[in-house]
């Protein structure tokens, strides 16, 4: 059996109303593109998390193939000529690029792939975020992959016990190295405790050395200034015989953490957990979510989705989350609610410090 490539793309072409969702006439328009140009894919499922539309793809043409990113590329241009005509919020947001030049990373959409050699049963889930960036992947993954107290499979399922390599991004240098966990787990924390900075990649088993996940984490462009591209991330990973079974891989987010993103992605804010029919971020644009789509691959046929937060078992994160807003909303512009001065997405503090000039003086 030739492998199957798992290709997860995203983009904000335009929101519906405001950054909060995307109209249906984009998803249509997607649909027809991928039914119609897309006849070399074994499958596909095109849906969306806040604005920002997802495409879910299934292949043999391996990770990085031109093709495949061209297809996705050449979908968002034509949801992106509906988002004008409707004129949706911040139509062809994510397209940073007036024409698709080979690989369809670093131009703005988001890009989660994986191939493999689809096992005797291949469960995944599909984790797309929206109001966050591809950091907010570090804490779950580690979660997942490297603490005994969220996977128990590490510690008594002996196709586990060996642990996880993690593949970890510096977005800012442009390096990567890879931790071999447990034994370097606290080198690694030192580093994805950071996730402005530092970014899980991928993960892969050391028992078979397979990939077991993988992020949109990807370089940043320099432009005009401002590190652009560090946009609503998704996450693939897969589970079960060898790798975190599927409650094992959703555990982590029965209890909120706090990420960058929100309001002008300029906040820290608790990822909610949350249903496919509640993921329209509106309160101060948030906060921040994350919908996990369950899929069982057949020959390469994309079989679900189910729809895993959807479960009542996570009214509680909600509920948390909901209070953690609550707290971090009273703080209105103050730090840490309010990021930190360098992951500002947008401020006035040149111009504030220019029309100041005259009045600093110096401190004696
Ligand atoms: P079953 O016994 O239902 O297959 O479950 C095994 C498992 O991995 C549960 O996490
Ligand atoms: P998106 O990144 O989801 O477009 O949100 C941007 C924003 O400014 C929300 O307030
Ligand atoms: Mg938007
Ligand atoms: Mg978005």
């Amino acid at each position: 059996m030739p492998k199957v490539t798992l290709s997860v793309i995203k983009a904000d072409v335009g929101g519906f109303v405001g950054h909060s969702s995307v109209h249906p006439e984009l998803l249509e328009t997607v649909r027809e593109h991928l039914t119609k140009e897309g006849t070399f894919l074994t499958d596909f499922y095109v849906t969306h998390v806040g604005d920002d539309i997802e495409l879910i793809m299934t292949h043999e043409k391996g990770v990085d193939n031109e093709e495949v990113h061209k297809l996705a590329w050449d979908a968002f241009v034509a949801a992106t000529d509906v988002a004008k005509k409707l004129k949706l919020y911040g139509a062809g947001q994510d397209l940073l690029s007036d024409a698709f030049s080979g690989n369809i990373k670093g131009m703005g959409p988001g890009v989660a792939e994986m191939e493999f050699e689809e096992r005797r049963s291949e469960p995944v889930i599909v984790f797309m975020a929206d109001k966050t960036e591809p950091g907010a992947w570090n804490f779950p993954l580690f979660k997942m992959f490297a603490d005994p107290f969220n996977t128990p499979g590490l510690v008594i399922d002996p196709s586990m016990h060996k642990g996880f390599d993690f593949e970890v991004h510096d977005l800012i240098d442009n390096k990567k190295v890879t931790f071999h966990c447990p034994e370097e787990m606290y080198d690694m924390l030192v580093f994805i405790g950071a996730p402005g900075r530092y970014c899980v990649r991928a993960v892969f088993s050391r028992t078979t050395g397979e990939i077991a996940a993988s992020s949109s984490t990807q370089r940043l462009n320099l432009m005009a200034g401002r590190y652009v591209g560090k946009d609503d991330p998704v996450c693939v990973v897969r589970c079960q015989s060898g790798l975190p079974a599927v409650g094992e891989a959703l555990e982590p987010f029965a209890r909120p953490h706090l990420v960058a993103g929100w309001m002008r992605g300029s906040h820290h804010g608790p990822l909610m957990p949350c249903s496919m029919t509640q993921c329209n971020p509106t309160r101060f644009d948030g906060p921040p979510r994350v919908v996990a789509l369950g899929f069982q691959i057949s020959s390469g046929k994309l079989i679900g989705p189910q729809d895993f937060f959807a479960d009542p078992s996570y009214d509680n994160a909600r509920m948390i989350a909901n209070h953690l807003s609550d707290y971090l909303r009273s703080l209105g512009p103050f730090e840490p609610h309010r990021l930190g001065l360098e992951d500002l997405e947008y401020t006035t503090m040149p111009d504030v410090m220019k029309r100041l000039s005259g009045r600093l003086l110096p401190i004696d």
